[in-house]
């Protein structure tokens, strides 16, 4: 970074930051209230979205303003409209909808965590008696059940990486562990009519899976595996096993002996496809700050996870016995796959 770059911060920025909360109250009260279904149809006036969503006048007129300010509607001659995109993230018909999203990472037990920040940061690592580890945490209910279109992309990316190379193969059987929502074994399974999914998570989890399955209408090629994936013998061996969004929440070296665990269940010439946040060499917390971000909410919920490089996702591959890693990312996804072979 040279010196014209150095960033600056001016009294406006830190109030915004200092009240950086105001903003998720208002967008989790509106989200609530489903403020923005009724403005689909049209404009409305602040009487008018009272009466709809029954609540006081001027609460209501306070919130829209509120809103308005922040940029989530507009304010046009007494009447109250929709911001561009809005129609497609905040209503709640709509197919990119982002409720279940706001409802998880703007819901009390991610916000509760934060409260005790200054506690990880002393520690390293969460200090909480609950966090994301803690076996049947019910955090992991809400994020299996409002888990949005988010996880789309690179499902559909891992989806495409692996129905060709799956073709050939005499079974395709696959382990998604952790497996929560199962978008990544659901969308794979819709594209490949022999795969056979078995999901292991915990079994207040798996409740919610299976109800993703008969949704999305793989049911009956739907297996459930309940317990500990660091305990419960795995089954096996499969075709692939799928490991996406868990490996964060540990150590590199915790990470990779899971990775070592999985890569038991693989049978030889199989395959492991693994999904994360990532930071790339280049990366700073300038120029692509979610990443850094990210490792925030990993130091407050977990003992030592954080988002790790992409180099490190290939030495954790390579550590635990896997070859050729090879990683893959596109517009649509979110975060980046990884896919490695079991020798
Ligand atoms: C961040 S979610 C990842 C879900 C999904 N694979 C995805 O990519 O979105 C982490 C999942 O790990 C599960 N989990 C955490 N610790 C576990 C453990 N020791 N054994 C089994 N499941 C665990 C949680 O219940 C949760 O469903």
């Amino acid at each position: 970074m040279t010196q014209t770059e150095l960033p600056s911060v001016d009294t406006k920025q830190l109030h915004d930051i200092a009240r950086g909360y105001v903003k998720t109250a208002l967008l989790r009260t509106a989200l609530e209230l489903r403020l923005f279904d009724p403005l689909a149809d049209g404009p409305q006036t602040a009487a008018e979205l009272a009466a709809h969503t029954d609540v006081h006048p001027r609460g209501m007129r306070i919130l829209l303003d509120a809103l308005a300010a922040i940029g989530l509607l507009r304010a046009d001659g007494g009447q109250y409209v929709l911001p561009d995109g809005g129609a497609e993230l905040l209503v709640s018909t709509s197919p990119r909808f982002f409720g279940g999203a706001v409802r998880l990472g703007a819901s009390d037990w991610e916000w509760d965590a934060q409260k005790h920040l200054i506690d990880a940061v002393r520690h390293g690592g969460t200090v909480a008696p609950t966090h994301a580890l803690t076996p049947e945490f019910d955090y992991w209910e809400e994020f299996a059940t409002s888990t949005s279109w988010f996880n789309n992309g690179a499902a559909q990316l891992m989806t495409e990486q692996l129905v060709p190379w799956a073709k050939d193969r005499d079974s395709v059987d696959v382990l998604d562990i952790a497996c929560s929502h199962g978008s990544y074994g659901f969308t794979f399974a819709q594209a490949e009519p022999r795969a056979v999914i078995t999901g292991l998570d915990w079994p207040n989890v798996l409740e919610i899976t299976r109800r993703h399955a008969e949704r999305r209408g793989v049911a009956d090629r739907f297996r459930t595996l309940p317990g500990d994936m660091f305990k419960t013998p795995l089954g096996g061996p499969y075709d692939i096993v799928m490991l996406t969004n868990v490996l964060h929440h540990f150590s590199q070296e915790e990470a990779t002996e899971l990775l070592r665990r999985a890569a038991t269940a693989v049978k030889p010439g199989g395959r492991i496809a693994v999904v994360g946040h990532t930071t790339d060499a280049h990366d700073t917390p300038h120029t692509n700050p979610l990443p850094y971000m990210f490792s925030v909410i990993m130091l407050v919920q977990t003992h030592s996870g954080e988002t790790h490089s992409v180099d490190t996702y290939r030495q954790m591959l390579t550590d635990a016995g896997f070859v050729n890693p090879t990683s893959h990312s596109s517009e649509a996804a979110m975060h980046r796959l990884f896919i490695a072979d079991r020798p």
